[in-house]
């Protein structure tokens, strides 16, 4: 019982120096969110670059990444849907920028491409010339989770704009309900519906295999798609997207590893390769259907987490040399990219940014739970979540924390406080002027790779956003 008390009065204590830290970097992070969303419009139908399209970054050389990637097109313009659903005084900006992307992924889907042999379906092609042509290199293709990531995106809109009665135009552009369908969000569905189970490429291009990641997002395209199929009068379709999605929901059984303690990426990970790797965690944000299926309160989830913390803090020296900040994190601990070629890989922006974002996830699914059930798996998470608040003594114990205890408000305080310390750790290694590039040095903390990559920027702004 003493202990209880001082723990508590601790818990007062900090509470009250968290609040005040936790307000100056608000204004610190809005700012940054503000340049961040200036920087991700620069790169949204450059002038040399086709009305519609999204390069991923504005260099040309050394990296090049002055191309249209699926993947980082759809997370972009997500972002962009969630401001056209705010209604705010830009409302009908943002509504021209979806329409050409709209318009500029049709013709993607139209473009042959090396990744439509052999079936002759080419939507799993990774990237295309910022002036829509097709990319005739070598690369690591198909990439599946680029048309899922482009349906999710879509399917936003489309429900948008139902509620804003323009029916014709959603029937006519975005979901017409026909085979062979001439309609972006019913294509993406199709294509994803039938080659989620064939292996493709990993969101980081480099390994071929069923992926953790893709199936995440494919399964949630496939249950909000089959919401809006059933809307517009497909029912059909709705029931085989659900039954394609139900089916990915029991393969997804197959990521935890009982003996390892985390989710693996990817089932046929090569050897030397742990299995262990952010893009988990993106899988996670990116893919929550919001039924409560591998939620970020997952414990599966929250032990992987932790493994990915304790894995990065070890192997990077930058994460040495700060105390009191949430570690930078990486792509996987056996990378060696370091942003232009193969050396070393370092820290990057948008997988610290998915460790925020993640941590203000846990607390806002929990506020909706109401309760924590503290595991053998969540526990040590958890508790370093207590434990950066000053309230590590707090000793977990497994079982239910009830809503309204001290308990749950210290576990939702260090959630909130963890998260601010990843923020901490991101603004203390970007650039100046509020840029961002795609890594960090791991061992000096400067920038690395594709300056002001585009998806750096979006992550920060979704991240804000959840903090909020
Ligand atoms: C470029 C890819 O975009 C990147 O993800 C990969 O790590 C490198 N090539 C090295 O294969
Ligand atoms: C390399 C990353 O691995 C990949 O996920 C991304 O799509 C490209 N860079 C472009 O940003």
């Amino acid at each position: 019982m003493r202990i209880l008390r001082i723990v508590l009065i601790g818990a007062f204590l900090s509470t009250y120096a968290w609040r005040s830290r936790a307000r100056s970097l608000t204004t610190v992070i809005d700012a940054q969110a503000q340049q961040s969303l200036n920087f991700m419009l620069a790169n949204i139908s450059r002038p040399d670059a086709a009305v519609g399209s999204v390069v991923a970054a504005p260099s040309k050389m050394n990296p090049n990444y002055y191309y249209n990637w699926v993947r980082d097109a759809a997370l972009t313009m997500r972002v962009i849907e969630r401001l056209y659903a705010r209604s705010d005084a830009q409302h009908a900006r943002w509504g021209r920028m979806l329409r050409n992307y709209v318009q500029f992924s049709r013709q993607n889907q139209l473009t042959p491409n090396l990744s439509g042999a052999p079936d002759g379906n080419g939507l799993g092609e990774p990237k295309f010339n910022a002036d829509g042509s097709t990319f005739t290199g070598a690369w690591g293709r198909p990439q599946n989770d680029g048309p899922a990531l482009r349906a999710i995106t879509l399917t936003a809109f489309a429900r948008d704009l139902l509620h804003e009665g323009q029916v014709s135009y959603v029937r006519q552009a975005l979901y017409d309900g026909q085979l062979p369908s001439h309609s972006v969000i019913k294509l993406d569905l199709e294509y994803v519906a039938h080659h989620w189970s064939s292996a493709c490429f990993d969101l980081w291009e480099e390994i071929r295999g069923h992926h953790f990641f893709t199936l995440m997002v494919s399964r949630r395209a496939l249950i909000e798609g089959a919401a809006l199929a059933q809307a517009l009068g497909d029912p059909g379709a709705a029931k085989y997207y659900q039954q394609q999605a139900d089916a990915i929901t029991f393969y997804l059984q197959k990521f935890w590893s009982p003996s390892r303690g985390f989710l693996v990426e990817t089932i046929e990970h090569p050897s030397g390769r742990s299995g262990l790797d952010s893009a988990v965690l993106l899988g996670v944000l990116h893919g929550d259907a919001g039924d409560g299926y591998i939620a970020p309160t997952s414990d599966w989830v929250m032990a992987t987490a932790k493994k990915l913390m304790d894995t990065f803090q070890a192997l990077y020296l930058v994460n040495k040399k700060t105390v009191g900040l949430a570690p930078a994190i990486g792509r996987y601990p056996e990378d060696r990219y370091n942003g232009i070629g193969v050396s070393q890989g370092n820290p990057w922006f948008l997988t610290t940014l998915a460790f925020a974002e993640y941590c203000y996830r846990v607390r806002t699914t929990y506020a909706h739970e109401r309760t924590i059930d503290v595991t053998k798996l969540n526990a040590p998470f958890l508790q370093k979540a207590l434990a950066v608040s000053g309230i590590a003594s707090a000793r977990l114990r497994f079982g239910i924390v009830p809503h309204g205890s001290h308990l749950y408000g210290a576990i939702q305080a260090g959630l909130a406080n963890l998260g601010d310390r990843f923020f901490e750790t991101i603004l203390r290694y970007r650039g100046t002027g509020g840029s961002l590039s795609e890594e960090f040095n791991r061992n000096t903390g400067v920038l690395e790779g594709a300056p002001n990559l585009t998806w750096s920027h979006a992550a920060f702004i979704t991240a804000t956003w959840a903090r909020d």
